[in-house]
């Protein structure tokens, strides 16, 4: 069925399954976020790999987002395409020909760039001259996750300053991921490692101003975090952007509890066996990498396994549910779940009231 012809329909009358959001809670959400980096005065960048949606990153700005962040320059290229004009690629780019498409993405909107390596300095040099557009970037510095970064201090200050020395690059700030504080329990030693994290960002942003070199951005954090992150002295952005729709991941394993389930994955009970049932939405519809996903409002049924499209729940309780029945199931991770679908059914009242398309899905150079 055509997604557009979708509008106006019950959950009852839609094929299953499918990705609905709750459009009153995504609403709510999106508030929550932008109104708490408005109130510590900072601004709101949110990550778009969650969504992957140029329908969805325009409502991000409408609530008053400074611009989005992305993963892929692919992702950013689709978002500039469809009229966004202040992107972050939070990733690193090293090779000639992706650096002269972000070279030339800059004709249409200001796309930052990260590095975190003084070898990527002449490459980025040489596209930006070929093109003639120069780039925009930050550097990335690792604040404890150990993936991407240059380390913090003096090694991010020796890039920093080839940045500067190298025409076509144009220095703007510094971002960092701190990723690897967003499990950490109980709730004060979270808030110290993700202080001890940012303190790497704010003491090398200060080493870099010690040099007399400008630094206007400083970009980090994650739903999981927001609230530290935002809040932290000296960030300027935050990329927090999977918490619009919620997840179980930041519910249950990184303690987020202001934000509501909207995103969820319909579908039909095809089957029932024993103490099981089986639903028509397996892992081709559902993932549960990082997270498995629940039944929404029912503790009757535990997941035993989802395979490649039957997810198979045991009845813990009661008579479970009867074949043919709805069954909604709360994303185990929004990241790894939206983009297995096409588009989003955003529905209000028990009806489709929005079909946002995926455009970005399958967007992955
Ligand atoms: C660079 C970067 N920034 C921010 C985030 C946080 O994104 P989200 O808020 O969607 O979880 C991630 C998540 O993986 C990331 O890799």
């Amino acid at each position: 069925m055509a997604p557009a012809s979708l509008l106006g329909k019950t959950l009852g009358e839609i094929p299953t399954p499918a990705l609905l959001v709750d459009l009153d809670l995504f609403t709510s959400n999106l508030r929550r976020l932008a109104g708490f980096c408005r109130s510590q005065g900072i601004a709101w960048r949110p990550h778009t790999k969650a969504h992957k949606s140029p329908e969805v990153a325009r409502l991000l700005l409408g609530a008053g987002a400074c611009g989005i962040t992305c993963a892929k320059l692919s992702e950013a290229e689709l978002m500039a395409a469809h009229g966004i004009d202040q992107i972050l690629i939070a990733n690193q780019i090293v090779t000639p020909a992706k650096l002269e498409r972000l070279s030339r993405l800059q004709e249409r909107a200001t796309v930052l760039a990260a590095i975190d390596n003084p070898a990527a300095v002449p490459l980025f040099q040489q596209a930006a001259q070929r093109v003639g557009r120069p780039i925009p970037v930050l550097i990335e510095v690792d604040i404890g996750m150990n993936r991407c970064g240059v380390q913090p201090g003096p090694p991010a200050l020796a890039l920093a300053l080839a940045i500067h020395e190298a025409p076509g690059l144009v220095f703007r700030g510094l971002m960092g991921y701190e990723g690897h504080v967003l499990s950490v329990k109980p709730a004060a030693a979270k808030s110290a490692a993700c202080a001890l994290a940012l303190s790497h960002l704010i003491s090398t942003r200060d080493l870099l101003l010690e040099e007399g070199i400008p630094v206007e951005i400083i970009s980090a954090g994650g739903t999981g975090s927001y609230q530290l992150t935002a809040s932290y002295p000296g960030i300027t952005e935050l990329q927090a952007g999977g918490g619009i729709f919620m997840d179980a991941m930041y519910r249950q394993t990184f303690g987020v509890n202001d934000l509501e389930y909207a995103l969820t994955i319909l579908a039909t009970v095809t089957s029932r066996q024993g103490g099981h049932v089986v639903v028509d939405a397996g892992f081709k519809t559902m993932s549960a990498f990082h997270h498995p996903p629940h039944p929404l409002n029912r503790d009757d049924l535990r997941l035993r396994y989802l395979s490649a499209e039957h997810g198979v729940f045991e009845v813990a309780g009661g008579t479970g549910p009867q074949l043919g029945e709805l069954l909604q199931f709360v994303a185990g991770y929004s990241d790894s779940t939206v983009f297995l679908h096409d588009c989003f059914l955003g529905v209000r009242g028990g009806r489709v009231e929005q079909v946002w398309e995926i455009l970005g899905r399958g967007k992955l150079d």
